[in-house]
């Protein structure tokens, strides 16, 4: 069985504030997209393809010699499109889509992901409960007033994660049409594919703001990785 990872790592890091693409920012002396990729390799994967932007192509060749690196897109999918064009979807048994601003993600998180592609499923994610109350609203007077209409049943919500796991066949009919989605597993879905759910892990969650990379160092420093 083997096992391609495809890392989108081109965002901008807007909602980040730390004035470079995110993927870049230092996680307790290594770069956020280092420990992603250390973290696939850790889990047992045999091939990786990175997304950056151009501008990093160069410098991201010479700091991940072990990996296929691309230039990403302008939006999320495109990224992934991209990865996608280097190796060919069909060059493994698994496909794995990995979010380079998950660092953290534990190896278990892999390993369950890759072992449900491998038992048969065509799309697996993993996911967690969502832990708030989650309230429906509508926006009045350009923005500056929300107003709640609908208080949404958590039961059977999830917070989706990656990796998110396919097989080749899957992924490739989910990226032929040049849509873009927030993950890989919708555009799936939205081809027909059913979308099966495994454990997630908290520690898989995704460094987007200032307030995520604070925490993010912070279990680096507890925890001693
Ligand atoms: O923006 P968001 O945090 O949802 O991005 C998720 C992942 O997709 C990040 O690792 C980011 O670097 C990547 N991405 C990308 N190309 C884009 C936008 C986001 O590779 N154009």
């Amino acid at each position: 069985m083997t096992t391609v990872a495809l890392i989108p790592a081109a965002g901008s890091g807007t909602r980040l504030g730390a004035g470079m693409p995110k993927a870049f920012v230092d996680l307790g002396g290594r770069t956020i997209l280092e420990r992603s990729v250390d973290g696939v390799f850790a889990a047992g994967v045999d091939e990786v393809v990175v997304a950056v932007p151009a501008e990093l192509l160069d410098a991201t060749r010479s700091m991940l010699p072990r990996v296929h690196v691309v230039i990403g897109g302008s939006v999320r999918s495109d990224s992934v499109r991209a990865c996608l064009a280097e190796v060919g979807p069909s060059a493994s048994d698994v496909v794995l889509i990995h979010d380079a601003a998950r660092a953290l993600t534990p190896p278990e998180v892999f390993t369950r992901v890759i072992d449900a592609v491998s038992q048969g499923s065509d799309v697996v994610v993993p996911a967690v409960p969502v832990t708030d109350t989650l309230k429906r609203v509508v926006t009045q007077q350009s923005g500056a007033v929300e107003t709640v209409v609908a208080t949404v049943d958590r039961t059977p919500l999830r917070a989706v994660q990656t990796p998110q796991g396919f097989r080749p066949e899957a992924l490739r009919r989910a990226h032929a049409a040049a849509g873009d989605a927030t993950d890989d597993a919708g555009l799936a879905e939205a081809a027909g594919y059913a979308v099966h759910v495994v454990p997630g892990d908290l520690m898989a969650f995704k460094i987007t703001t200032a307030w995520d990379l604070r925490i993010a160092r912070m279990l680096l420093e507890s925890t001693g990785v």
